[in-house]
């Protein structure tokens, strides 16, 4: 039988040309339609960034009040589904409950392409799942969401339940949107290849979820903070690493598929979490086990080229803006929902099935 060339974990296989985003790894660097990814979170919005990849080029001021208007209008969620993430129990996991949540919204056409009004409506409702859920997690009343508020402080004000200080709206934006696109990532694969099936956006993005809840994807950083506690000490940091690494472990917050030197959204969140951070003994601790877990890959796995990726300091600037550890995976959805979302819209342009092949390698029948 015919054998066709195996590309596991499909590395360093194309399946698409885009113009969203630019991911080089070997310079470290990242691009979104032009600009350098860095550039816009220090100088841009969430709002303007999701314009950008959503439409192609950066709001006029007319543009930017509409998408706003358009994401205010629909953050509220529909009672059913308020009701679906009241009954689901309380201990199942905040990334399931948003895969839930989404789903649960349906699809008022089923239709393929998605438009881009669908696009905003479901990027609008997800800050609000999140912080829906986490209201009843905590046995408090789910606020509203605030008209008067933009994305990114709406989600905070949900959250904490107050209206959020200008520097942690900052701090928490740069985040979402560093991490609003970043190429044929797993989870962006996953919509695009449901969507390239010609399903619906809401089945695309209830898969791109569940893909990114992966401890190897974006279910990390909640596990670099459980590190970072299980360490607790400057001391301990050695032998611990080291006996992560002995047993066949792999560190939280290091190593990725593409970046082959440090990935520039570590290097830019590094410096929004110690603007934060300064005196916090946690993100000292941070600091010296980021020193430490390099030197001991360096020497447990030479020449691999492990850096620290996003989700190390990912993690430290959701902890400065006083976000719990279950809600940093699911944050990371509210922003990523843009970048899935933009990709799903330029494959229904030129769509077809992605279909790949396998090699059979068992017995054939007598
Ligand atoms: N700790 C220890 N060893 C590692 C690590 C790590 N974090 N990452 C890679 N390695 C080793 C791996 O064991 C392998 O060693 P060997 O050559 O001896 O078999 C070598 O480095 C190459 O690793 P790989 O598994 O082929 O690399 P990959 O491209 O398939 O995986 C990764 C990339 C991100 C899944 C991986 O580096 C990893 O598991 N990192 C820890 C989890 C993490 O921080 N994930 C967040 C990624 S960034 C955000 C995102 O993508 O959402």
């Amino acid at each position: 039988t015919k054998q066709h060339p195996l590309a596991i974990g499909l590395d360093g296989i194309a399946v698409a040309e885009t113009d969203l985003s630019l991911v080089d790894g070997i310079n470290g660097l990242l691009v979104y339609r032009g600009h350098w990814a860095r550039d816009l979170a220090i100088h841009h919005t969430f709002e303007e960034v999701a314009h950008l990849l959503w439409f192609g080029h950066l709001p006029s001021e007319q543009e930017l009040t509409d998408l706003k208007d358009k994401l205010k209008a629909n953050r509220e969620l529909p009672e059913h589904v308020k009701g679906i993430l009241k009954l689901i129990p309380a201990d199942v996991d905040m990334m399931s409950v948003l895969r839930t949540g989404v789903s649960a919204l349906g699809s008022s056409s089923h239709g393929f392409p998605p438009t881009i009004d669908e696009v905003i409506a479901l990027a609008a409702k997800m800050p609000t799942i999140v912080a829906y859920r986490f209201a009843c997690l905590e046995g408090l009343e789910p606020l509203a969401p605030n008209p008067e508020l933009d994305h990114t402080a709406n989600y905070l004000y949900m959250l904490k339940g107050v209206k959020p200080n200008a520097a942690h709206v900052r701090a928490l934006d740069a985040y979402l949107i560093l991490t609003q696109e970043h190429g044929m990532n797993a989870s962006t694969f996953s919509g695009r290849v449901v969507s390239s099936t010609e399903s619906d956006l809401i089945s695309s993005i209830t898969a791109a979820i569940g893909t990114l809840k992966g401890p190897l994807h974006g279910g990390a950083p909640s596990e670099v903070t459980e590190m970072i506690e299980a360490i607790g000490t400057k001391e301990n940091a050695e032998p611990w690493l080291r006996n992560k690494l002995e047993s066949g472990g792999r560190l939280m917050g290091f190593g990725h598929r593409v970046y082959k030197t440090i990935d520039p959204r570590a290097t830019a969140l590094r410096v929004v979490a110690s603007e934060l951070s300064s005196n916090d003994p946690w993100f000292d601790l941070a600091t010296h086990v980021e020193k430490v877990g390099l030197q001991l890959l360096e020497e447990y796995k030479p020449g691999r080229k492990l850096n620290t990726n996003v989700e190390f300091f990912a993690a430290a600037v959701m902890r400065a803006v006083g976000l719990d550890d279950n809600l940093f995976t699911p944050t990371f959805a509210v922003s990523r929902v843009v970048g899935w979302s933009a990709h799903i819209l330029e494959q229904a342009g030129n769509n077809r099935i992605i279909r790949p092949q396998s090699n059979y390698i068992g017995t054939m029948p007598e």
